[in-house]
């Protein structure tokens, strides 16, 4: 099921969370998997972690908002992989601390619209550079947040996630206006335990311990508890993989019923 045999992935914010599970999960599924991060060892972590398994990958350092290193990632892929089929446009910082816009600084802002948002544009913008002959899926991680404003999220990580949704739909209807074979679609978590959100205590609300602040968040997840990274790994291959090759313009919202309440 949702096999990605033969297929060439990026993965950026390949290093931790849903980035770490989604390379693993692709690899697993048969996928030849480049890491990225920002955090070289931890992108090589992961890449060692799939080739002790068997699978194939190699990690690159990336900072996703120079636009000069998405070059250098696709060409790595080419003559490493020989191709290029499946961006997965993960990495992502969650600007805790900035969630008042009256304390909120316009610097703060730029550099979360320009990591979440701006990166986003320039991968998806390479990828149907690369993609455009012979097809390909591009997958954006946006969140929850890109469809509902939520207690302790900051303006500028809604209105990043809420760009990523719409640029989805703008590039998707683009590739297919022009006959490109190039799906675009974009994945909405619900609150999932990764780095991103245990590093929020002390900062959300009035919570101290970690256990307050999962007690807090999963009252929010009519589904009765956080997410894991695997399950949005899990969505992030079957958009990768040919079973989805009907899905463009989509948003793939796995959120343990956060958005149905
Ligand atoms: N965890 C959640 O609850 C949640 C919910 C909805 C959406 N998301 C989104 O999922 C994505 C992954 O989040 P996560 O929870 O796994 O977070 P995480 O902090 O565990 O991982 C994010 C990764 O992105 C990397 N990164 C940060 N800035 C970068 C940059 N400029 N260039 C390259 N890499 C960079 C980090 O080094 C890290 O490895 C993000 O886009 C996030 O907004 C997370």
């Amino acid at each position: 099921m949702n096999r990605v045999d033969e297929k060439v992935a990026i993965v950026t914010g390949g290093g931790s969370g849903i980035g770490e599970a989604s390379s693993e999960l692709l690899a697993e599924g048969g996928a030849s998997v480049v890491v990225t991060d920002i955090n070289e060892e931890a992108a090589e972590h992961t890449a060692d972690i799939i080739k002790q398994r068997g699978g194939r990958a190699f990690s690159m350092h990336q900072d996703v908002t120079d636009e000069g290193r998405w070059q250098d990632v696709v060409e790595a892929a080419a003559s490493k992989f020989g191709k290029l089929n499946v961006l997965v446009n993960n990495a992502g910082v969650g600007g805790v601390g900035t969630d008042n816009i009256e304390e909120s600084s316009f610097e703060d802002w730029r550099n979360i619209m320009s990591i979440n948002l701006d990166a986003v544009y320039l991968g998806c913008k390479k990828a149907v550079e690369v993609m455009k002959e012979e097809g390909g899926s591009i997958i954006n991680i946006s969140s929850v947040m890109g469809i509902v404003a939520g207690v302790g999220v900051g303006p500028a990580y809604n209105a990043s996630k809420g760009g990523v949704r719409l640029l989805t739909k703008q590039v998707a209807v683009y590739c297919g206006t022009l006959g490109y074979k190039i799906r675009v679609n974009s994945v909405h978590p619900g609150f999932i335990w990764t780095p991103m959100i245990s590093t929020a205590i002390g900062v959300v609300g009035d919570v101290t311990t970690e256990e307050e602040l999962k007690q807090m968040l999963i009252m929010r997840h009519p589904i009765g508890r956080l997410g894991v990274a695997e399950d949005i790994a899990k969505g992030v291959r079957y958009l990768a993989s040919d079973d989805a090759s009907f899905m463009t313009g989509s948003e793939l919202v796995i959120d343990g019923g956060y958005t149905a309440v």
